[in-house]
């Protein structure tokens, strides 16, 4: 069904976000980014210095809320996304995560079944309980239409990080482990999986609308390896999910999955499927047709770049997506050189308003 233009805020009271994710098309498609809150705004870099380290804004609710909020206020995009990071899973579990200013993530590296017995899943639930609490402000605060997204990182993609130790461009370190010692990999699997399960479940009852499970490094895997360290696992999640909690939508984004993509949405039954930039608009839209939304994927650069290549490109994704349950966001994160002004640009042209 779609619905004027102009009107983007009388669909069902469920808001936007939602119904798209129940499959219904929308034109204009609702609209939020990945990393929509973040450096790239001066009113988040002024917070954030406030607020000591990375760490500690994620897990003092007042501000962690309020950081989520910024985007939403300055944009009225369809959604918020809980201020948070996929690495708060091994912070909870007591694996030592540290941001550092311009290096990204160090962690003391877990390499081998002993390392495990560093990890302590009855500890995650004090860290936790902050994330929850932000949760539950941020939702109070919202208006009813806007859907909250809560989110983890998908088990594979955060064990890339506690084995690698830090980010690296090819997750050999978890990759070799995998194949070195199958069964010691699989129990930090299962140790993130149930963290994460308990991180989820408690966003949903402190009331997130929908779900995100960031699979970032997806990509690095061959066929039977895909199926076993991603497939597997986000389906426990999202099946475990859906039971407990069955009118929450779970959307995956399994990036750099390419031909991967149709089977992960058939395995792991998820409504939304995160479409990274390197999938041709014709692929996206057949995906749509196995019974997902879409979501994705303009590139994150071209709204760093602006101008007519970023006009030309909304209106091809638009245009392609014509029909099918889509909701429009990058194909990644946003970056931090993004100008905030080319944000604005592109939500009122994906909602076909002058300016
Ligand atoms: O606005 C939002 O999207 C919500 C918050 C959010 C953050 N990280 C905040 C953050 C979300 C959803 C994430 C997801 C995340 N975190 C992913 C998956 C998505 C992706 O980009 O692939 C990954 C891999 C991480 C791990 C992570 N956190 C890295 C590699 C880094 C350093 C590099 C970088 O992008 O800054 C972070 C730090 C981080 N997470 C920042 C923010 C706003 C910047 C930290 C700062 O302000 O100093």
């Amino acid at each position: 069904m779609s619905e004027p233009a102009q009107s983007p805020k009388r669909t069902a009271n469920r808001g936007r976000l939602l119904s798209a994710l129940a499959g219904e098309a929308l034109a204009p498609p609702p609209i939020w980014l990945m990393r929509q809150a973040g450096r790239y705004l001066p009113e988040y870099r002024t917070l954030r210095e406030k607020a000591g380290g990375f760490l500690d804004l994620c897990y003092t609710p007042a501000l962690a809320a309020e950081v989520t909020l910024q985007p939403v206020r300055r944009f009225g995009f369809d959604a918020a996304i809980l201020f948070s990071d996929i690495l708060v899973v091994p912070d909870a579990l007591g694996q030592r995560v540290a941001f550092l200013e311009g290096e990204g993530p160090k962690l003391d590296p877990i390499r081998s079944g002993r390392d495990l017995e560093r990890l302590d899943a009855k500890q995650t639930s004090t860290k936790f309980a902050c994330v929850f609490e932000t949760v539950a402000r941020v939702r109070q605060d919202l208006d009813a239409e806007v859907a909250l997204i809560g989110f983890c990182g998908a088990p594979w993609t955060v064990a890339t990080y506690m084995v690698g130790g830090a980010g690296s461009a090819d997750q050999a370190d978890a990759r070799a482990w995998a194949y070195r010692d199958r069964a010691g990999f699989q129990r930090l699997i299962d140790i993130v999986t149930d963290a994460s399960l308990a991180y989820l479940d408690g966003q949903v009852r402190a009331g997130a609308d929908a779900l995100q499970i960031f699979d970032s490094w997806a990509g690095s895997l061959p066929d039977d390896e895909f199926e076993r360290w991603v497939v597997a696992p986000t389906s426990r999640i999202v099946k475990e999910l859906s039971s407990r909690h069955p009118s929450v939508p779970i959307i995956g984004f399994p990036r750099g999955a390419g031909a991967n993509a149709g089977r992960y949405v058939e395995a792991t039954g998820v409504q939304g499927l995160g479409c990274d930039t390197s999938v041709p608009l014709p692929e996206m839209r057949a995906l749509a047709s196995r019974g997902v939304a879409v979501q994705g994927n303009l590139d994150p650069l071209l709204l760093v770049a602006g101008g007519t290549g970023l006009e030309t490109r909304v209106h091809e994704i638009l245009s392609a997506m014509q029909g099918v349950p889509h909701v429009f966001n990058l194909g990644h994160g946003i970056v931090p050189q993004t100008p905030p002004e080319n944000v604005a640009r592109l939500v009122s042209r994906v909602r076909g308003e002058d300016g």
